[in-house]
């Protein structure tokens, strides 16, 4: 049985606060009972089907093997295959699809097909990228940091590079998880204004990297040109060329600062080529965690726990 109206994860604002700490301790518990071979499998029947409108290696994997790690199915629908990608209406798609699989992950485009595909849809919908929010990423991020370093409320992170949906998702993150967030961003690239002034709380802009890496825990970048940028690759590497986040950037943080980055990379763009390998990066523990943050997402929205 479906619940009347199911619960959502479309951006971070959806959850509060208690729980999202929920999800990422049930999402360390279910790294070591996965570490320790146990079988967990309460998704027994249960179905995932899995809309993606752009490329994905991280996403796909975690989302399909987390399922089946849950006793549960993955389909995975490619725009290039569904009527979804031929112009049949996201309504008639939402309420078709949603009436036969219990959750829904969608990557696209635009952030509001995903609202529209979850106001039509019986089941819970789970953004899983838009032009806009990257909500499942900072799942990973957080629970990376929480195991490297403790708590990360009340720690500094900054971001360094384009003001995109990883950008806006870490904006959301610092408001829900209680962290100070520095926003480095050059000129035409800055994170969307409605959203920077309703966190001014604990999101400050400071424009040049070197000044905004000061006192920081945790340094983050991503691409400079995002899926869906490629015609402007070449304009974006003019205007970033002074945001490439490598060791003597890291070296302006605290001493026991970390480096994210939410893959894929370009090294020699918005990282240096030794970035990767440097002790601060812990972006291999970060993709991974993509597949224990979506597993604890997951159980939260099938199996409601009282938080
Ligand atoms: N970080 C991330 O979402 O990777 P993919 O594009 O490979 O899914
Ligand atoms: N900002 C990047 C993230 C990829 C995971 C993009 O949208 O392409």
């Amino acid at each position: 049985m479906h619940n009347l109206s199911p619960r959502h994860f479309l951006t971070l604002l959806d959850l509060s606060p208690p729980e999202l700490n929920w999800v990422i301790n049930r999402a360390i518990a279910l790294k070591k009972i996965r570490n320790q071979g146990e079988l967990y499998e309460p998704f027994r029947n249960r179905v995932l089907g899995m809309i993606f409108e752009k490329s994905s290696t991280r996403t796909r994997v975690s989302f399909e093997s987390g399922m089946a790690q849950l006793g549960g199915q993955a389909i995975f629908l490619s725009s290039r295959d569904t009527q979804l990608g031929r112009g049949e209406p996201i309504e008639d798609s939402s309420r078709v699809i949603s009436s036969m699989v219990d959750m829904v992950m969608i990557r696209t485009f635009s952030h509001s097909q995903v609202e529209e595909f979850a106001v039509h849809s019986k089941v819970p919908v789970i953004n899983a990228l838009t032009d806009d929010y990257h909500p499942c990423q900072l799942l990973a991020d957080v629970q990376t940091f929480v195991e490297h370093r403790g708590a990360i409320k009340g720690k500094t992170v900054t971001w360094v590079g384009d003001g995109n949906n990883m950008c806006h998702s870490f904006i959301n993150a610092s408001k829900q998880f209680g962290f100070k967030l520095n926003v480095a961003c050059p000129d035409g690239y800055l994170p969307n204004a409605q959203l920077m002034a309703d966190n001014t709380d604990q999101v400050q802009l400071i424009q040049d990297p070197k000044q905004a890496v000061i006192g920081s825990h945790l340094v983050v970048t991503d691409t400079w040109a995002s899926m869906g940028q490629e015609d402007e690759k070449k304009a974006r590497e003019a205007a970033f060329k002074d945001y490439q986040v490598n060791p003597a950037l890291m070296d302006l943080a605290q001493p026991d600062a970390l480096f994210m980055h939410c893959l894929p990379a370009y090294r020699g763009l918005e990282i240096s080529n030794d970035m990767f390998n440097d002790p601060r990066s812990v972006v291999f523990d970060e993709a991974e965690n993509r597949l224990h943050a979506q597993k604890a997402l997951m159980e939260f929205l099938l199996l409601e726990p009282k938080v």
